[in-house]
């Protein structure tokens, strides 16, 4: 464990964790017969990545006083996340979700409708944590969900935005969640409340109408965001201030499960911009995790350790990210 459970955070994740079942086996769920036990929800392990980072991390959700909600709280509290501002419900069944493996890819079956955390609402976002804090992340998935935990992710980002503390916003579009005129709407709107965008390349397009990179990037930066980091799977990412665009080519590795690499990318990310190093190396620095979450099945079990993904990292890369100066107000 990196830092005390709950000394205030410098970062603060917003979303619905659960507990994933993954079969043993491949075939069809209905044939499973053994499932091993993993952790899932992208907000959940970008708090987790950013706390793997160096980070000092903390999330905000709702679980059940169930065992599920006790399997996440020992989760959180083994690796160095705040739990302070977690609520345990009574009675409340935590979420969990199946995966099943087949020739066509992963499967995966929700029992997360009523969830706690899907009654997050405003009366659960810790204004004081997120004004003392350097950066709030939020998810159009914790959006989805419900219309209080969006309200929750509006008001979280209003006041993040009144307080100074850095928004990181990451679309992660499921289109089984919600419909594609509601998620357009809130996740354009989200842009305009974020200081840095994270979507992937599909989200991109699929919020401008264009089909280059480059004009993608122009589309949403035009909404907003100060920048705009485009996510590229095996071909790294783009960074965009408005000014230039940086491509940031993918660490290569032969990847296993590509789950869970977006959120590593997203909390290795928030873990080097809350130090002070400029987004663009943030973004050196987060290709690196993310490749490597990918070398291991599920999501949180392999993202890496901040000694892991430095090692990698190039020494003129490693020497220009070591004297930053954090500020609480400098994104890039
Ligand atoms: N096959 C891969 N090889 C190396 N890095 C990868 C690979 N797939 C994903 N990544 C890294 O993970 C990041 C996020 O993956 P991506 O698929 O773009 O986003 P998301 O998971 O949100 O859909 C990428 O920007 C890249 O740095
Ligand atoms: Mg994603």
């Amino acid at each position: 464990m990196t830092t005390a459970p709950n000394t205030p955070a410098d970062i603060l994740a917003l979303g619905e964790a659960m507990l994933e079942f993954n079969a043993d086996a491949d075939g069809a769920l209905e044939t499973a017969e053994s499932f091993s036990v993993g952790y899932g929800g992208d907000t959940s392990n970008v708090a987790v990545a950013a706390a793997r980072s160096g980070g000092r991390a903390a999330y905000i959700t709702r679980v059940g006083d169930d065992a599920f909600g006790t399997v996440l709280m020992r989760l959180w509290e083994r690796e160095g996340v705040g739990t302070s501002h977690v609520t345990r419900e009574p009675g409340g069944r935590t979420g969990i979700y199946f995966i099943a493996r087949g020739p066509a890819g992963h499967g995966f079956t929700y029992y997360r409708a009523d969830s706690p955390a899907s009654r997050l609402s405003p009366a659960d976002v810790p204004e004081e944590a997120i004004a003392a804090a350097k950066l709030l992340h939020v998810t159009g998935i914790t959006q989805a969900i419900s219309t209080t935990s969006c309200d929750a992710a509006f008001h979280a980002m209003a006041v993040a935005r009144a307080t100074g503390t850095l928004v990181t916003y990451d679309p992660n579009h499921r289109p089984a969640l919600w419909s594609r005129d509601r998620a357009r709407a809130v996740i354009l709107r989200s842009l305009e409340l974020c200081d840095i965008a994270l979507p992937n390349i599909e989200e991109g397009r699929m919020l401008t109408g264009q089909e280059s990179p480059e004009a993608v990037l122009e589309g949403l930066l035009a909404r907003g965001p100060k920048v705009v980091v485009l996510k590229m799977g095996a071909e790294g990412a783009l960074v965009a201030d408005g000014a230039e665009v940086t491509r940031v080519p993918a660490h290569h590795v032969t990847p296993v499960d590509a789950s869970g690499a977006g959120d590593t990318f997203d909390g290795a990310f928030a873990a080097r911009l809350v130090e002070g190093v400029p987004a663009v190396e943030a973004a050196r620095y987060a290709v690196v995790a993310a490749a490597l979450t990918t070398t291991g099945h599920g999501a949180v079990r392999p993202i890496p350790h901040r000694a892991d993904v430095l090692s990698r990292l190039s020494p003129s890369v490693d020497r220009r990210t070591s004297g930053g100066t954090p500020h609480k107000e400098s994104p890039a």
